[in-house]
């Protein structure tokens, strides 16, 4: 084989050799293969003073653009392995550095109060039913015995949507499709969203939370009501919460009563809380008035039953001791983190 031939080969080799090559010992064990004392390159450079004048020249140039070449080559590789290097020194993950903390959500307090007001009753046997926010007059106010001269029925005290649909202002409309959708005997509690346009100020909010209840069967009295009431009224405000009922007025029960509980801030002796009575109202009810059965389509005379609705905002503010209802809806995390 001619020197040219071999320079050819020489090249090929060094180049098949260097593309695979990732680590710097195995690129010294190339440089020292081709341009060490004994390597390829350098005993084709030793072998030419044996060669014709026209031989040497050829091949001396042709050897020592290869040897250029292939150092620059090598230079290059070696730059690439020691990014690779580098890298790999500072991507590496330091264990011992401290994490950064995932910080769950809490929940919010009113959804906090609402699930222990469900708790309690679902112990009691009622079952959670939801219903629609954006409501027509019928679910709203007609079926409920609510007549067109009603107060609530006014533009100012209800958010209509346009003639035919509004925003509920209370959610006893659920109790309209529960029945509707159902036979007796049922045991119910309705939690939600309700709207009223009202001015916001402390203790105020156009939107704001309810919780109704609605129980009907055969031989459902006023008594069940207030027992079930006042076991409600102990497990939320503690076992030593006194319960009265004041006579009330509500369309859709007959008779209806408002619930007092004694004071949970100053236990009925008086305070800036309570007024300085040592009774704070907390919710409406009473019995499904007969007319109600009617509009669903129930046998008035063969069942009865009981009523009652209460704000959740309201019971929050008492259990939480908050004096501003609108804290509830600004999003502030330092208000909001400390219901955990
Ligand atoms: N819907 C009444 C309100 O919003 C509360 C209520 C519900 C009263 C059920 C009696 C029975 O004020």
């Amino acid at each position: 084989m001619d020197s040219m031939a071999k320079l050819a080969e020489i090249e090929q080799s060094f180049k098949k050799e260097v593309e695979t090559c990732h680590d710097i010992q195995h690129l010294e064990d190339i440089r020292i293969k081709y341009l060490g004392r004994k390597g390829e390159l350098t005993t084709v450079l030793r072998s030419i003073s044996s060669l014709s004048i026209q031989e040497k020249k050829e091949v001396g140039r042709q050897a020592n653009i290869l040897k250029n070449l292939f150092s620059d080559k090598l230079t290059e590789v070696k730059e690439v392995i020691d990014d690779k290097r580098e890298l790999q020194k500072t991507a590496r993950i330091d264990v011992t550095l401290p994490g950064i903390p995932v910080k769950p959500g809490t929940v919010h307090p009113i959804t906090k109060i609402m699930s222990q007001i469900n708790d309690i009753f679902i112990s009691l046997g009622f079952r959670i039913a939801e219903g629609p926010e954006i409501e027509s007059e019928f679910y709203n106010f007609e079926a409920l015995n609510i007549p067109l001269d009603h107060p609530s029925r006014d533009a100012f005290d209800t958010f209509y949507l346009d003639d035919k649909y509004l925003l509920r202002s209370h959610t006893s409309n659920v109790q309209i499709h529960v029945m509707q959708n159902q036979s007796p005997p049922l045991q119910v509690i309705m939690p939600g969203r309700v709207y009223r346009p009202d001015a916001v100020d402390a203790t105020h909010s156009f939107m704001f939370h309810q919780v109704e209840g609605l129980m009907v069967g055969e031989n459902i009295k006023f008594p069940n009501l207030k027992g079930v009431l006042e076991t409600f009224c102990k497990s939320m405000f503690g076992s030593e919460t006194k319960t009265r009922m004041r006579p009330h007025f509500f369309p859709f029960t007959e008779p209806s009563a408002e619930v007092d509980i004694s004071c949970i801030i100053c236990k009925g002796k008086g305070c800036r809380v309570c007024s300085g009575n040592g009774w704070l109202e907390i919710l409406g009810a009473g019995m499904v008035n007969p007319k109600v059965f009617q509009a669903v389509g129930y046998d008035a005379k063969k069942y009865s039953g009981f009523a009652f609705g209460m704000g959740v905002e309201r019971i929050a503010m008492l259990v939480y001791g908050i004096e501003d209802i609108r804290l509830f809806y600004e999003n502030d995390i330092r208000f909001l983190k400390q219901f955990v």
